[in-house]
This record gives C-alpha cells, structure tokens and sequence, in this order.
C-alpha cells in the first residue's frame, strides 16, 4: 500500500504495522477524550500477558468459554461440518480451538483451519505449538487485522470461529458492521461466537482488576509497547490502570490515568497530561442472549443454537449465514 506523508509528523513516522499504532496513538492522544484502539494492546509481550489474565482466579470468562466449549464440542463440531476451512478471528493462542478438535476426530483431516492474528511473532509461534500436537491439521496462519479487509485463502466452504467475546470490544454499530464483513466472508457456512454476558458488576470488576496485577500489568504494556516501538517516553509508573463497569451502558472501560501533570514525547510531537486525565484504552461489552440474537439478526446471520453455563456466566452461540 501506498501512504502519503502529508505533514512534517508523518514524514517522521515509521511505515508498515508500525506505522499504523503510531499514527492512531498520535490521534488518539490528540482527540478528546483520548483513546487507543484496544487491538494494539496484542504485541507479543501484549499477547503473553493476555494469556496471564486468562489464568487468573479473577477472570472468568476465558475458564467458562473453555468449559462449554468442552462439554459442547461434539455438537458444535457438528454445525461446523467437514470440508470446511475454519477462520479464527483473532486466534491469540490457538488454544480454544483445541478444544473443538478435541470433538472432530474424523472430521479434521478435511478441515483446514486459518487463524488470523495482528500479532505476527505470536501466531508463528503458537501456529507452530498447535501443529506439533496435531501433525495431520492443515494450518494457514494469516497475519493481519482483522478489523481490516484481508485476503483468506480461496475456493473452499468457510466457517467462522470468533472466541474469546473479543465482539465486546465494539459498540454497537462497529459490531454490526464487523459481523455483517465476517457475513460476507462465510459465505454458505456459520459462525461460532462466544461472548460475555451481564452479571453482577462486582464480579465483572473483580475480573478486570484482579489482585495480582496482571490486569495492569497489560493495560500498562499499552505505553511500553509506545516506548519499545516508537521511542515514546512513557513514564510507566506515573499511570495507574482503571477499570470499572458502566452499567448504563453495559461495558467494562479500562483507563490509564496520569497520577501527575506531566509531558509525554510520541513520535516526534510533545502531550501535556495534568493529574487525573485518561486514555480510554478499552470497551468491553456484556451482552444477553437475547441482545447477540438481535445483533446477530441485524448483521447478517441467523441465531441458530446456544450454549451457555449453569450461572449464565457467558454464552457460546452458532449462527448461520443468510
Ligand atoms: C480479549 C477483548 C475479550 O475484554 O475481556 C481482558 C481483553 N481486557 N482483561 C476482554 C481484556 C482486560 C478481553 N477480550
């Protein structure tokens, strides 16, 4: 692709994936409120600290989404088919994706399964992780943004398989538009999406701020990621991680905020922060049943089954395509 460098800012602004969080993170800093988009937190470092929440007591979702898909895999192996290529949306580390395998048997020597990531380094790596333990599977990993249009490989039915409740990081009207892109790209097939739901606020505050600290520890890695990358001179400990649901609006909203007045230096510009001012790094969603089947209808797809755990913890649902 070709950029143009229109201002003296850009001209000095790396090109390529680095290019893009510059650019955004220059923006983002400069719009009020200030905001990040959430993808760039999945650098590797970003990626492995992802994981760390994920085995966290706190973090609920990443245990319960594992055990639906565990208990459900057969059947949910079932909707997907054989002869299929099976796109993972944001695949991280390929470890969902074990567990629908796990109810394949037969059926995945047809498939052929494709994780898309925007983190390069980390999808090799756990490509690689994945193929030793299934050396039969065919696995084309594609590295790219999902957010973005991407080429997937040709000429064979395509489902969809979107973990994780990584759809709870749009609003609403991002979320149609990104369901109604994977609608396109599935054509004659179906999507697996799991996706958080409401529940008491205190446990969804437990969960995005656990006591161990890793919750921080990735939200931080934001502007560690901006230092490593982009020369930034991010003070780390001169931000404080918050997290807090928002029940109007029924998201989680992780924030860093400044602890003092202070000066940052991002890729050649100077951001004056004063004690107290945020950079809203994320929206996290919480959806019910019924709030995924409405989205779902509106973009594309029709609610075709859904699983879900005793407490009603968060929702596993196949969707088939128009
Ligand atoms: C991977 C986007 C689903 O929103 O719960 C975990 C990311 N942020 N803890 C989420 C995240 C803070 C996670 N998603």
């Amino acid at each position: 692709m070709l950029t143009t460098a229109t201002t003296s800012t850009a001209a000095r602004l790396p090109s390529g994936e680095r290019g893009a969080f510059a650019r955004d993170l220059v923006a983002g800093l400069g719009s009020r409120p200030r905001t990040i988009a959430a993808k760039y937190f999945y650098d590797a470092e970003g990626s492995a600290l992802f994981e760390r929440i994920c085995r966290t007591p706190e973090y609920y979702p990443a245990r319960v989404e594992t055990r639906i898909l565990a208990e459900h895999a057969r059947e949910m192996a079932g909707m997907i088919g054989a002869d299929a290529d099976l796109v993972e949306f944001g695949a991280g580390s390929l470890e969902k994706i074990r567990l629908l395998l796990g109810g394949m048997d037969a059926a995945s020597a047809s498939l052929r399964y494709v994780p898309v990531d925007i983190s390069r380094d980390h999808l090799a790596g756990a490509a690689a992780a994945l193929q030793a333990i299934h050396p039969a599977l065919r696995i084309v990993p594609v590295a790219a943004d999902f957010t973005q249009p991407f080429a997937l490989p040709d000429g064979r039915r395509r489902v969809g398989f979107f973990p994780g409740s990584t759809l709870g990081n749009f609003h609403g009207a991002e979320a149609r538009a990104l369901l109604r892109r994977f609608a396109g790209l599935l054509r004659g097939g179906g999507l697996l999406l799991g996706i958080d739901l409401v529940k008491d606020p205190a446990m969804l505050h437990a969960a995005y701020n656990d006591a161990g600290g890793v919750t921080a520890a990735f939200n931080l890695n934001l502007l560690a990621r901006a230092n490593r990358e982009l020369g930034a001179d991010f003070d780390l400990r001169a931000f404080h991680h918050y997290a807090c649901y928002q029940p109007m609006t029924r998201r989680v909203e992780m924030h860093l905020v400044s602890a003092k007045a202070q000066r940052v230096t991002v890729g050649g510009r100077r951001f004056a922060f004063a004690e107290g001012d945020a950079i809203h790094t994320e929206n996290s969603y919480k959806y019910s049943i019924e709030a995924v089947r409405e989205l779902a209808s509106a973009s594309g797809f029709r609610p075709a089954a859904c699983w879900t755990d005793p407490e009603r913890l968060f929702s596993v649902h196949w969707l088939e395509t128009l």
